[in-house]
């Protein structure tokens, strides 16, 4: 049985909750309250105190005890908080901050001459030298005479799709659909951009030959695994037959490998492991797994290319940041980078299988998901009628952020019945409740409300 004073704390509490003691009111006496529960003053006192302690009441010497003004129970903070399925950058939570602020410190001790002056325009040669090692962990086997370092994995493809590839060709094939950044780089540059469809099933490797063969492809912006905005990663062997495609007609192959790190199974190769020799281009951003503010990232180049890439990187901005540069290559080499690759490896696959079971529950019949086994991306299918760019506005009513994914097509493919969830900054708490917002909002906009007991109150 709850001791007294507990009950008089579930009674202050309740009656909060349901208004009729409302914020900033006076409470009850302590003489009255312990008169109506026929106990001590003391236990009224008792009861009190532990409100306070809660940030329920606060105390006015000589006057009494009154509500806080902006009090809502655990339940209701959790309701209130805002879901968030729309931001991209890494889990808060995760991020290696205060390690990593040492590693900049040291950065600037260490590096002191590189920020006074201009550094090497592929980057620092140490640096290479430890991504060389680590890019071992996934099967990506090259030297640092290959590798550059960039602003980011958006510099890099900035870059690719200006310069001249020794192909000779001028087309730009991309999967339908795609990450937006690299489409705005191919439209403001004014490339040809072409698109073959990629779904949640993967892609029709006749089409590709058939794109391959007839359009004078330069390259081929593929997202292997974990897609973005889809989630969906090819087999070992789909990868193997697009290598091969690219290969039988001179194709090459930009392999943008962001969240590769992520992959729970190693077996799972990367394109470039079928074709070292350069038909692939691989490409890897410390945007997702480390900070986007660094703005690093890592590509790997044919011989053939080194030169040229040279010239265009020297032109876009000399050298990318040495403080970014030295700090990351501290914390490489000190062996925290693996450690943190291993915890959130973990992380976010918890986190998607979390999300999974909630679709899995909540979602009505009509929608249908991608079933990545990690990564940051979830798509989400909607049922013929229903808009992604209706339920995403609805949603922010109900204080759900989601991406509708229109901007992640070229217009001959634009879809408007995709919703893109992304795990990374949504607390695993609250992934049931969002999941069960979005559900409501599918049955309402379809118009079969009855798919719910309740109305769908929060979003009206
Ligand atoms: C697939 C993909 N590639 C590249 C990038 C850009 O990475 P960075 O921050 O390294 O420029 C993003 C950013 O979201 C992305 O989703």
């Amino acid at each position: 049985m709850a001791a007294k004073y507990e009950m008089i704390m579930s009674v202050i509490k309740q009656q909060v909750a349901n208004g009729t003691i409302g914020p900033g009111s006076k409470l009850p006496s302590v003489r009255m309250l312990a008169d109506r529960f026929s106990c001590s003053k003391n236990t009224v006192i008792q009861a009190y105190s532990e409100l306070e302690k809660e940030h329920l009441v606060y105390s006015v010497p000589k006057s009494g005890y009154y509500v806080v003004n902006e009090y809502r129970s655990p339940h209701d903070e959790l309701a209130n908080k805002k879901v968030d399925f729309y931001s991209a950058g890494p889990d808060r939570e995760a991020m290696p901050y205060i390690e990593f602020q040492h590693c900049i410190n040291q950065a600037i001790d260490i590096y002191k001459e590189e920020l006074f002056s201009y550094s090497d325009r592929q980057g620092f040669y140490s640096l290479r030298l430890q991504l060389i090692k680590y890019l071992q962990n996934l099967q990506v086997f090259t030297d640092p005479e290959r590798l550059f370092i960039t602003s980011g994995a958006q510099q890099a493809l900035h870059l690719l799709v200006s310069m001249p590839f020794p192909n000779g060709k001028r087309n730009i094939l991309m999967e339908q659909p795609t990450y937006f950044g690299f489409i705005e780089a191919v439209e403001l540059q004014n490339a040809t951009a072409l698109g073959i469809e990629r779904t949640m099933k993967g892609l029709d490797l006749d089409r590709l030959e058939y794109m391959f063969r007839n359009n004078d492809i330069k390259f081929f912006y593929t997202v292997p695994r974990f897609h973005n905005p889809l989630g969906h990663s090819y087999t070992n062997e789909e990868k193997k037959q697009i290598v091969k495609l690219a290969q039988k007609y001179d194709v090459y192959i930009v392999e943008d490998d962001f969240l590769g790190d992520l992959d729970p199974n190693p077996r799972h190769d990367p394109m470039f492991s079928y074709d070292p020799s350069g038909r692939v281009i691989y490409l890897k951003s410390f945007s997702k797994i480390m900070l986007p503010g660094l703005r690093l990232a890592a590509v790997v180049l044919p011989k053939l290319m080194i030169h040229t890439f040279s010239r265009h990187k020297f032109s876009a901005d000399f050298n990318s940041s040495a403080l970014s540069q030295g700090a990351l290559e501290i914390y490489l080499k000190s062996g925290m980078f693996q450690g943190h690759i291993k915890r959130i490896k973990k992380l976010y696959q918890r986190k998607m299988k979390l999300l999974q079971e909630a679709c899995d529950i909540h979602l009505p019949p009509g929608a249908s998901i991608s079933r990545p086994t990690s990564g940051f991306y979830l798509a989400v299918s909607l049922p013929e009628h229903v808009k992604a760019g209706r339920m995403a506005d609805l949603l922010l009513r109900a204080n759900v952020y989601v991406d509708d994914a229109v901007r992640m097509f070229l217009p001959e493919y634009r879809q408007e019945n995709m919703l893109r969830l992304c795990i990374s900054q949504v607390s695993e708490e609250q992934i049931g409740r969002g999941v069960e917002q979005i559900a409501r909002c599918i049955v309402f906009l379809q118009g079969k409300k009855d798919h719910f007991h309740s109305r769908p109150s929060l979003l009206l």
